[in-house]
């Protein structure tokens, strides 16, 4: 494969970091950022000009869309907001790439269903229940305008890489104090190592696949379970670790129960899905090292 131009969009996220690290290694990596400069280029895709100038000015072969308002609960409280970043901003970037026509990869979410049913493939039917979901989802329809346009759907990344404020972050942060540490014992998930879902779009970008594919870890688990892992690889009190349910808690935005996510079809084409257990020891290892 000849390197290629890739355009990160939103490459100062917490994936985005994870993905232009990846796909440097052998491709020259645009990124672009609004409030994280870091070297790379000013790109705010809720305004048309600004996002037109750069896809036009780089002319990238490949296009990976990141960039989103990833905080759940204010997408539900700025519905205004969360629009203009996910269907607005989309938009934007699907016009810019129209005449271009690259390869174009659109990141979305779990969240795209009600999480009623769980083990869900890529044929199932979506039902988002909150407003992040059904904006993503309605970013995805916009990305489904351009030919050769894939959908990478994740859920519940994890590292101990910059910006691992995530759970896996908060959780490891607790259990090192001796603090007693929460998890949802009704929230089911597929947690994705970020790395391992930075490899595998680097062999999406070449492979021809199109249409909407499930990359997440294929461990389907409770947040609880999840957090019991955890203890377990970095050996912790498992004690710490607290069973709750997400009644119990007030959480701004309503949150799908089961989306745990089927990857018999990444799994198909080839990609390297690995489960929860493999992730974590990978962590740990990179921790050590
Ligand atoms: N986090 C999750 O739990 C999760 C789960 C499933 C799927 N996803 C999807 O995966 C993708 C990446 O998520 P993430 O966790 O890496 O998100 P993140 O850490 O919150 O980063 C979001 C990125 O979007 C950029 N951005 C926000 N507003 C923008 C705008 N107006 N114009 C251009 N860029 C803008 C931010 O730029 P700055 O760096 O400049 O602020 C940042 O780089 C998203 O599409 C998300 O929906 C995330």
């Amino acid at each position: 494969m000849g390197k290629k131009v890739i355009a990160v969009i939103g490459a100062g996220g917490f994936i985005g970091k994870a993905v232009s690290r990846e796909l440097g290694k052998s491709h020259e990596v645009i990124g672009t950022s609004v409030h994280n400069p870091e070297g790379r280029f000013h790109c705010d895709i809720t305004k048309k000009g600004s996002v037109k100038d750069f896809i036009s000015g780089h002319k990238p072969d490949v296009v990976i869309h990141l960039a989103a308002l990833t905080d759940v609960d204010l997408c539900e409280r700025d519905k205004a907001r969360a629009r203009r970043i996910h269907v607005d901003g989309t938009r934007n970037l699907v016009d810019a790439c129209k005449s271009l026509a690259p390869r174009f990869v659109y990141f979305s979410t779990d969240f795209v269903f009600d999480g009623r049913k769980g083990n869900y493939s890529e044929a199932d039917a979506t039902n988002p229940i909150n407003n992040y979901g059904k904006t993503k989802l309605e970013g995805e329809k916009l990305a489904e305008a351009l030919p050769g346009h894939l959908i990478v759907r994740t859920s519940t990344p994890y590292s101990l890489g910059p910006g691992s404020k995530k759970f896996l972050g908060i959780l490891l942060e607790k259990l090192s104090r001796g603090e007693k540490a929460t998890a949802f014992a009704d929230f089911i998930r597929s947690p994705t190592l970020i790395e391992n879902l930075a490899e595998n779009v680097g062999a999406l970008v070449s492979n021809g696949h199109s249409g909407v594919l499930h990359v997440t870890g294929d461990s389907q688990l409770s947040m609880y379970d999840a957090a019991l892992q955890v203890a377990d690889v970095f050996g912790f009190d498992p004690s710490l670790v607290q069973k709750t349910t997400s009644s119990s808690v007030s959480l701004g935005a309503p949150r799908p129960l089961d989306t745990g996510m089927n990857v018999s079809l990444a799994r198909k084409l080839g990609l390297n899905i690995i489960s929860f257990r493999e992730g974590l020891l990978k962590v740990k290892k990179q921790a050590r090292g």
